[in-house]
């Protein structure tokens, strides 16, 4: 028998995935692995050399031999990302690394790059892992997948709160025109486009709460695994 389970939460930009794997996480007592940060460390480091977005794309399958990404996790059960040993954790959060991490994702050779790290924290631990492409790549056998979404309006104003809430509040219009760029990035390319995979549960949060999200998603997991 398996010792560990698996719960592969997958969806677009925006649908709330960070917060409720973390919140699920805490519930079940279980590691929530953020996978898009690891993304998003691939590409700060592409915008920290000083590189546009297309140069990004063009160049990072040359950099990835010095790229040195590492997971560790605090006392407080928050994932902390480093890149080659500095903690970059609250820089890839900065809007412009979102399409940094977009641009980068999709190509094969930085998915490829990425994807043992991830299976080994889910061999190692078990998990509830967020991204676009666990239950389709990365997990193909988890236990358990989810499918979270919501409308992009709804998600771009949750975004925008998320933003202000930061201090660093960007125009409405503005996100709702990123989130749709990065929706079309990321179910159009090539590499592990973001889809459903067949067995997986959509849940569709646009009308929900914060909690009952939450509980939707316990509920799903509870009735798969016994939990
Ligand atoms: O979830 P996020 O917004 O932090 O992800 C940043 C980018 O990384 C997003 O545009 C898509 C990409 N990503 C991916 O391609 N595969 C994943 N498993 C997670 C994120």
């Amino acid at each position: 028998m398996k010792k560990h389970f698996a719960v592969a939460v997958d969806g677009p930009s925006g649908a709330g995935k960070s917060t409720l794997s973390r919140a699920v996480a805490k519930e079940l007592g279980i590691l929530y692995v953020d996978t898009g940060a690891i993304y998003r460390t691939v590409g700060y480091h592409t915008f920290s050399k000083g590189l546009s977005l297309d140069e990004a794309g063009e160049k990072v399958t040359s950099l990835l031999d010095e790229i040195h990404i590492e997971m560790r996790y605090g006392a407080d059960g928050l994932q902390r990302m480093y890149l080659n040993g500095a903690d970059v954790t609250d820089e890839i959060r900065l809007p412009q690394i979102s399409m940094y991490a977009s641009c980068v994702s999709a190509l094969p050779e930085v998915r490829a790059f990425l994807l043992e790290m991830q299976r080994r924290l889910a061999r190692e631990n078990s998990v509830i892992m967020d991204g676009r492409d666990i239950g389709t790549v990365v997990l193909p056998d988890a236990e358990v997948k989810i499918f979270l979404t919501a409308s992009a309006q709804v998600r771009a104003k949750r975004r925008c709160a998320e933003l202000e809430a930061r201090g660093t509040s960007e125009p409405y219009e503005e996100v709702l025109r990123q989130i749709e760029q990065r929706d079309y990035n990321d179910t159009h390319r090539a590499a592990a486009p973001l889809r459903k995979a067949d067995d997986a549960v959509t849940v569709d949060t646009t009308k929900l709460t914060f909690e009952e999200s939450r509980d939707a998603i316990i509920c799903v997991i509870r009735e798969r695994i016994g939990k």
